[in-house]
């Protein structure tokens, strides 16, 4: 199964945890297409831990959807997410029982791949608690590799071993689309800070078939929901939502969709954001800091038209002036050519630089541009 870009979707986990329902599926379904997320490019909607029966069916050692949550099974639900043209992925993990105490699919991996696949599932999280002591954690994910494969069903394959065991080495070679690359996010800034600077180095495995993901987005949940915390506010939802796209990591949101307020909504659906997410090419950004403020991060893309994502976070708790020395990224003074910018995020037309660029960035925000090189 081909996946030339960071799948995009949204999953039940970071909002309700235990509480999802066949009731809140479906309604997140029609909000996710009312709020123009279809059409800005997600397609999955993702039920995460929680949603089985705490023991298998005693007959067939099959899974069964706990029928309080889901009264008519999942392949209804996966017929109403499909009927909407969206995609449908669900949840598992390597180990015997999943995080939250539900059975996991250790030695299980074919007969739960084919009952993904009979529900008509496309997309598998496939978590690692439990696993058993003495085996390789890289064999249980070559395990559902292959169980994914031979279930006869096109099923995104999301490995979500924390990082553990170097996984960017190995996980490719596994069949998986998108690896965990980290512990769990929660919704305050110092969480997603250390999730992104923990990767900046670490993408170069990051890929068009099989990309480093960061973990799903708290953009909008402003503290509610089971990873609240104490929240962030809207300048840091535009950074930690920037700060993904420049690193080309799948986009899965958390909050609740129903609920999105005008903000959030076109922060999500900001085309200029998303082409810089979704590039072909897929390059991980270049990273530099300013001279003396270790606060001020500028990251610079290439993107697949010839054109430059240009991006200026201020990780600190005051006002900053960060700054873009183009020789840093590849452009010395000598090379004849200026650069042309232009903000995506406040949508003023272009500015050019010549040499360097350097602009104020309030605590916690950040400043996007699209990035031109014109001759002089
Ligand atoms: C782990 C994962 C989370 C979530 C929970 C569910 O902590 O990293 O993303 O799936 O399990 O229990």
């Amino acid at each position: 199964m081909l996946i030339h870009r960071p799948p995009m979707g949204w999953n039940t986990w970071n909002t309700f945890g235990a509480n999802i329902s066949d009731k809140l599926i479906r309604e997140s379904a029609d909000a996710f297409v009312e709020a123009g997320l279809k059409d800005a490019g997600y397609k999955y909607i993702v039920i995460d831990d929680c949603w089985s029966k705490k023991l298998r069916d005693p007959d067939t050692d099959r899974l069964v959807a706990e029928p309080q949550k889901f009264p008519d099974g999942m392949a209804p639900v996966a017929d109403y997410v499909h009927g909407k043209g969206l995609k449908f992925g669900m949840y598992s993990c390597a180990g015997q029982r999943t995080c939250a105490d539900y059975p996991g699919s250790f030695d299980h991996e074919f007969l739960d791949a084919e009952t993904f696949a009979s529900w008509g599932v496309d997309y598998l999280k496939y978590d690692f608690c439990y696993k058993p002591g003495g085996i390789d954690g890289r064999l249980l994910y070559r395990r559902m590799g292959m169980a994914l494969r031979a279930s006869g069903r096109d099923i995104l394959y999301s490995a979500c071993n924390w990082g553990s065991d170097d996984v960017w080495s190995w996980i490719r070679s596994t069949g998986a689309h998108m690896y965990r690359s980290t512990g769990d996010i929660f919704d305050n800034p110092a969480s997603y800070r250390k999730i992104v600077l923990s990767q900046l180095d670490k993408l170069g495995t990051s890929a068009p078939q099989c990309f480093n993901d960061m973990d799903m987005l708290t953009v909008g949940m402003y503290g509610s929901g089971l990873v609240g915390t104490t929240g962030c506010t809207d300048a840091d939802y535009r950074s930690q939502f920037a700060l993904w796209c420049f690193c080309s990591a799948p986009l899965m949101l958390g909050c609740d969709i129903r609920k999105m307020s005008g903000f959030i909504r076109d922060l999500v659906t900001n085309k200029d954001l998303i082409r810089v997410d979704q590039d072909a090419e897929a390059r991980p950004p270049m990273a530099a800091r300013h001279p003396w403020n270790e606060d001020l991060l500028t990251l610079f893309k290439h993107l697949d038209d010839g054109t430059y994502a240009l991006g200026f976070f201020n990780l600190g708790e005051e006002e900053g002036e960060a700054v873009a020395t183009f020789s840093d990224f590849g452009l010395p003074a000598h090379a004849g050519y200026d650069v042309s910018v232009r903000d995506v995020l406040d949508g003023t037309g272009e500015s050019v630089y010549r040499e360097y660029m350097r602009v104020k960035v309030p605590a916690h925000d950040c400043r996007v541009f699209i990035a031109r090189l014109e001759r002089r």
